[in-house]
């Protein structure tokens, strides 16, 4: 990749990033702590991501309350030499309630985003954060703030880079304006299922009210100014490799048997077909699959060694939007 500083040892991050979301047990509340069957679950995920080359992990401060960091923390602690072999990336900014407010809401404040970090490294175990993500975007930020708070981070070497999540590229040029260290990640729900990605392009100067929300330009943004896009949710929820179906619509069906039968054609699994999809894009997405199902992360190793054409690619595209190009 080598879009992004390289960790203290000199390793660029592989294609896939492994995203440690389900890690921690299945409470999201800090009422229940996990077991050791999460723990043994926790090892053999973060085994079978390594086992097909992931080297990089995306957690966030809110994964299971802090549960799926410090459950990762176990997994390092007992691996001694892996910290120093990864790249590993964490986010703050969403704020779950706490004595101050019963409801969730979005905290880009400098004090804030300094305690966040300190919880985040203390439960990760470990000194540094290759990468900080910003979450989802506080409707109150102050950039200059911010700014101070990723300027404390840099100098005192617990975060080497600094990226976000969720973003427009008004919100990043706000926040960047401000910044004196370059914004090197943004991580954006993109999978075939969510394709408003792609269709944003196909909209311009046709019906802008279609737009299904994805910011117009983004991906645009993020390739002139070397930001590295991030897939999350690149397996659509499994919603196209065997999950049981709750969207029961035609279009989805015959989505799943087209991937399906691409993986066939291909010698490869159906969860190969859906990240080669993505990374067949020329902005060099890097997907961020989440399944803690060891078998599900095995079935994910094709994706890099498989290319579509790019009437494969087309083909797919135009049967999950259930319509033909305009
Ligand atoms: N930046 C953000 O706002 C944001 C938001 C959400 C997620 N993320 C990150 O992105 C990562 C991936 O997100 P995601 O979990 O939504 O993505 P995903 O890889 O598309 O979906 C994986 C989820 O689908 C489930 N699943 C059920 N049946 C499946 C099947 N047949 N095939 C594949 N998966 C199946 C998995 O369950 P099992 O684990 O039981 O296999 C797992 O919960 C997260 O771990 C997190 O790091 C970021």
């Amino acid at each position: 990749m080598g879009k992004f500083p390289l960790n203290d040892s000199g390793i660029s991050a592989s294609r896939l990033v492994y995203g440690c979301m389900g890690l921690g047990g299945s409470d999201w509340s800090n009422k229940t702590a996990y077991t050791p069957e999460d723990v043994k679950q926790a090892h053999e995920a973060v085994e079978a991501a390594l086992s097909i080359g992931i080297n990089m992990f995306d957690h966030a401060n809110i994964y299971k309350s802090g549960k799926a960091e410090q459950i990762f923390g176990e997994v390092l602690k007992e691996r001694k030499d892996l910290r120093d072999r990864i790249i590993l990336q964490s986010k703050c900014g969403i704020r779950f309630a706490d004595d101050l407010a019963p409801f969730t809401r979005f905290d880009f404040s400098k004090d804030y985003i300094l305690d966040c970090v300190d919880g985040i490294l203390s439960r990760l175990g470990t000194d540094y954060l290759d990468i900080l993500l910003l979450h989802r975007p506080d409707a109150l930020v102050e950039p200059e703030e911010v700014a101070e708070a990723f300027h404390h981070l840099k100098a005192s070497g617990k975060v080497k880079s600094f990226g976000v999540s969720n973003m427009s590229a008004g919100q990043i040029r706000l926040l960047q304006s401000c910044l004196d260290v370059p914004i090197v990640v943004n991580q954006l729900e993109m999978s075939l299922y969510r394709h408003n990605w792609v269709d944003v392009g196909i909209n311009v100067n046709r019906d802008p009210a279609a737009n299904d929300i994805f910011p117009e330009g983004t991906l645009e943004f993020c390739r002139l100014e070397n930001i590295q896009i991030q897939a999350w949710g690149p397996l659509a929820q499994g919603i196209y490799t065997g999950r049981p179906l709750t969207d029961q619509s035609e279009t989805v069906r015959a989505t799943a048997q087209k991937v399906q039968a691409y993986a066939e054609q291909k010698g490869t699994t159906a969860e190969s077909i859906l990240l080669a999809w993505l990374m067949r894009h020329p902005a060099g997405i890097q997907p961020v699959i989440g399944t803690k199902t060891p078998e599900r992360i095995l079935a994910c190793k094709d994706a890099e060694r498989i290319t579509l054409t790019r009437e494969e690619w087309y083909d797919l595209w135009i049967t999950a939007r259930g319509a033909v190009m305009p």
